[in-house]
């Protein structure tokens, strides 16, 4: 689903703190510029809320939210800069097609990607954050023992992802079809997931080990 074009959340991105604007300078250092010993990357962050709320509900752990759309991003970066009850939290404006050039071989521990667009066609399928381009560039950025969480509403996009992470040689280790009928303290909501789950919608979750 395309945005609108939000003028202040796009001017706002010029002046953001919080945004790495040359993530490529951080490869391999990301955990050493957090000052942590765990990394996530939240891919499609959207509005943001996720990586904040995780970052606060694991303040020793490091995150980093992409979002390549513009609008998004700018309400993101002003959501996280004025936020200052954040953890250990930054933000990068960019095309998760470019995840290899910024983040070293096995750096991250975890890769969230949650409610990803579909991209019903079968001729946009590789714009899916969970095809076979992707998936080598994530096993290729994960540590040894890292995972990917991927949260759903499309049972679609589950059930193509399901496939490729198994060709692309990833490890089951969770998986469920109606992930928020238990509660999960542990794992807050993002925006579209607190739209759904009012909706009374399941919730579909994997987790895929390296
Ligand atoms: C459906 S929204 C979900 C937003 C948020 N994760 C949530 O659950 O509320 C998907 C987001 O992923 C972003 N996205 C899609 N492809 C991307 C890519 N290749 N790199 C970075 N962000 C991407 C889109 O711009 C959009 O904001």
């Amino acid at each position: 689903m395309r945005m609108r074009r939000i003028k202040w959340a796009v001017d706002y991105l010029d002046q953001a703190l919080c945004l790495v604007r040359k993530p490529e300078k951080y490869k391999g250092k990301w955990k050493q510029q957090l000052g942590c010993e765990k990394l996530h990357v939240e891919i499609g962050c959207g509005k943001g809320n996720y990586s904040l709320n995780m970052s606060k509900l694991y303040p020793q752990e490091g995150f980093i939210a992409v979002e390549k759309n513009e609008s998004a991003a700018g309400i993101t970066a002003k959501k996280y800069d004025e936020d200052n009850e954040k953890g250990k939290l930054s933000f990068i404006h960019g095309d998760a097609e470019n995840i290899d050039e910024w983040f070293a071989e096995k750096e991250v521990d975890v890769i969230h990607l949650n409610f990803s667009d579909p991209w019903p066609k079968n001729r946009y399928a590789k714009r899916r954050l969970s095809s076979a381009k992707f998936l080598d560039s994530y096993k290729n950025i994960l540590a040894k023992d890292g995972e990917i969480q991927m949260k759903t509403d499309n049972a679609k996009l589950f059930a193509f992802s399901l496939i490729e992470f198994q060709k692309a040689g990833f490890l089951m280790k969770e998986v469920d079809l109606d992930y928020r009928s238990e509660p999960h303290p542990e794992d807050v909501m993002t925006e579209y997931e607190e739209k759904f789950v009012a909706n009374h919608q399941p919730i579909y979750r994997c987790v895929w080990i390296r």
